[in-house]
């Protein structure tokens, strides 16, 4: 374990307002995070190739031609973040205030927080993951998109795990699970269990996992407890599975 994993292990856990309790999750989870050596976070370039310019570009043209009820009203259509030949894609709903003012997924309070889990376990969206939303623009208020939002976006987002073919799907909530998925199961049923995203269409099948979303748990941070355990899963599978990170 290294230095800098404890420190993010102790803040990320401050940062839920548990501090009261650091000792007694630290100790007791010492010996998990013995499994959470190597978590160097590699120094590579977040390059994008002639290829994955001509994908997004055709991403986005996609993304332009919906007939969406939420573009008119957006400042700005968002799409991705993070590192375009990662292995992993997180997927989270839709865009708030923050990320429709600056064009970019989870860089608001709930993006920082997610940050802040993910570095734990030595993930660091400019390093080693990529990450989009099922709809493209923010719905007024924050709302939960509508069914025939998360409809009318659902195929571009189905072309893109197509096209990116990452070897973990990563949803993020509700809205992404029960749509890519296509099932009514909650999240709390689902976090924590092997999951698998099936394209039959495109004859994919991608290994998934559910999370809490992260707006989700600043709301009911009583939620956060759980979240290390899923942290943990999601670090051992990608050893196990060698997936690069
Ligand atoms: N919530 C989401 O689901 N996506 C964002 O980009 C921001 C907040």
């Amino acid at each position: 374990m290294k230095v800098k994993n404890i420190k993010s292990f102790i803040d990320f856990y401050s940062s839920m307002g548990i501090s009261l309790r650091i000792e007694k999750i630290d100790r007791k989870n010492l010996s998990n995070l013995k499994n959470l050596n190597d978590l160097d976070i590699k120094e590579s370039e977040n390059s994008i190739t002639e290829g994955s310019k001509n994908d997004l570009k055709i991403i986005y043209d996609r993304i332009l031609n919906l007939d969406c009820n939420l573009k008119d009203i957006a400042t700005n259509m968002v799409l991705n973040d993070g590192k375009f030949d990662s292995e992993i894609m997180f997927v989270g709903e839709a865009p708030g205030a923050e990320e429709d003012k600056l064009g970019k997924p989870f860089v608001g309070q709930a993006g920082k927080l997610l940050d802040k889990m993910l570095n734990c376990i030595g993930l660091n969206r400019k390093t080693n993951f990529y990450i989009t939303n099922i709809v493209f623009w923010r719905p007024p208020g924050n709302r939960t998109p509508s069914k025939n939002e998360i409809n009318t976006c659902l195929p571009v987002t189905k072309f893109h795990i197509k096209i990116f073919q990452p070897k973990l799907i990563v949803f993020l909530g509700n809205v992404a699970t029960k749509s890519l998925l296509k099932t009514d199961e909650g999240i709390s049923k689902l976090r924590g269990e092997k999951l698998k995203y099936v394209d039959e269409e495109n004859n994919l099948s991608i290994p998934a996992m559910a999370f809490f979303h992260p707006a989700y748990l600043l709301r009911n941070p009583i939620e956060k407890k759980k979240v290390w355990e899923d942290l943990i899963k999601l670090h051992n599978y990608l050893k196990e599975k060698r997936i690069r990170f």
